[in-house]
């Protein structure tokens, strides 16, 4: 098991290539929760994700030989950028085995931080053969994204950062994928301050580590869906279940609906880019998917920022869905002219405004002297969408929610 000390001793090679990131109050979600609430912000992290600590740890400890050879892994993700950064570094040379649909954004980072990139295999788990194939031809180390004890160490140098900022801490929340994060920081926190509770959080499509909990063993679910994809792991590793197992106090899940909603207030509220992994610890907290006291110190982890502008785009769209803030409609009108004029003056009158309109005479689905429209609208929250639509249907409109 990991120690204490072990973290202790990954501090300072972990300074050399990482921030100490900031860890802040926030009255946003302090008011919403009634807790007081201070983000753990490692978004604000070199390449934008925790996993440089880990890395670079992981990069310390080898031999000089090793060193030499150089350090291989597979990822899609902030694992591959956090090797090739901490591997640059110090000098060390690195290879990365992306899949090969991986997006070119993450490949020209990955690339950028001064990997050599190998685009191999349909997925992450061929994009993994390949990488050992590499670690056995070419005698370079294999540096596991979570299931090794020095990458685990140095993502719990975390875990210090907290105790040190926020030495009152009651609770912290983290993401959980395949465990190594909150396992370093668990063992940090519970090695220093017992009585602290530390909650795992996993999507609803990817919550490998609760069956695992369940079961008593490392269980891998058959298939994971979420939009959180640095946590979208099928199984979490050997190791890391047995810090889990004895450092965790509660694991629980959230709904993509609930991670997209917090995505979008901390862009909104926090200026904040936070990606789907990240958020899930504000996700957890503002779902009361955990329970908390009055005025409890609470740090979420927020693990990292780098979220695909598409997903973005997405996420955003969902989150507005989410608040009552996006809606579309669907509805039938008479062909004649004025028709459309009547719907857009109950529109006005409740200033529901329009992103965009589609009115289509031809649709099957209606009849011959019938026209559909539909109608997409910025609205400002649930009661206004409500009192919109009642009103619509009290005019005799027939509406459709489609969005
Ligand atoms: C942003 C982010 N948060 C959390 C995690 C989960 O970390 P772990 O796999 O160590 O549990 C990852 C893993 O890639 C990640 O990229």
């Amino acid at each position: 098991m990991l120690t204490l000390s072990d973290i202790l001793e990954a501090r300072p090679r972990v300074r050399e290539t990482s921030r100490h990131t900031p860890l802040e109050h926030s009255h946003t979600y302090s008011a919403m929760t009634g807790a007081d609430v201070r983000l753990k912000l490692e978004t604000f992290q070199r390449t934008g994700a925790f996993k440089i600590r880990g890395a670079t740890n992981r990069i310390a400890t080898l031999s000089e030989a090793e060193k030499e050879a150089g350090v291989v892994t597979a990822s899609a993700g902030n694992h591959a950028q956090g090797v090739a950064l901490a591997a640059t570094r110090v000098g060390v040379d690195s290879k990365i085995v992306m899949p090969e649909y991986a997006p070119i954004s993450k490949v020209k980072a990955t690339r950028n931080y001064g990997a050599e990139v190998v685009l191999s295999g349909a997925d992450y788990a061929e994009a993994a053969e390949r990488a050992h194939e590499i670690e056995r031809e070419e005698n370079r180390t294999y540096v596991h994204a979570f299931d090794d004890e020095a990458v685990m160490a140095g993502q719990g140098t975390i875990g210090l950062e907290i105790l040190e900022d926020c030495p009152e801490v009651e609770t912290v929340v983290v993401p959980i994928g395949g465990g190594g994060l909150i396992s370093g920081i668990a063992t940090a926190i519970k090695e220093t301050k017992p009585d602290a509770r530390v909650i795992g959080v996993q999507a609803e499509g990817a919550s490998s580590a609760a069956a695992a909990l369940e079961k008593g063993e490392v269980v891998t679910i058959d298939g994971v869906d979420t939009v959180a994809d640095g946590i979208a792991t099928r199984s979490v590793g050997e190791r890391t279940f047995e810090h889990v197992d004895r450092y965790v106090d509660e694991v629980v899940t959230v709904s993509d609906s609930e991670i997209a909603t917090a995505i979008v207030l901390l862009l909104e509220r926090s200026k904040t880019v936070v990606e789907g992994a990240g958020a899930v610890p504000l996700a957890a907290l503002l779902s009361d998917a955990f329970a908390y006291d009055e005025d409890e110190t609470i740090v979420p982890v927020l693990s990292g920022g780098n979220i695909d502008l598409n997903t973005l785009t997405n996420v955003i769209v969902r989150g507005l869905v989410e608040t009552g803030r996006y809606l579309k409609i669907r509805t039938v009108l008479e062909d004649r002219p004025g028709a459309l004029d009547d719907l857009l003056d109950t529109f006005s009158k409740h200033r529901a405004n329009i992103y965009a309109i589609h009115h289509d005479r031809t649709s099957r689905d209606v009849g011959m002297s019938d026209t559909e429209v539909e109608i997409e609208l910025e609205m400002r929250g649930h009661d206004h969408v409500e009192a919109f639509l009642a009103d619509l249907r009290s005019e005799g409109y027939e509406v459709d929610v489609l969005v």
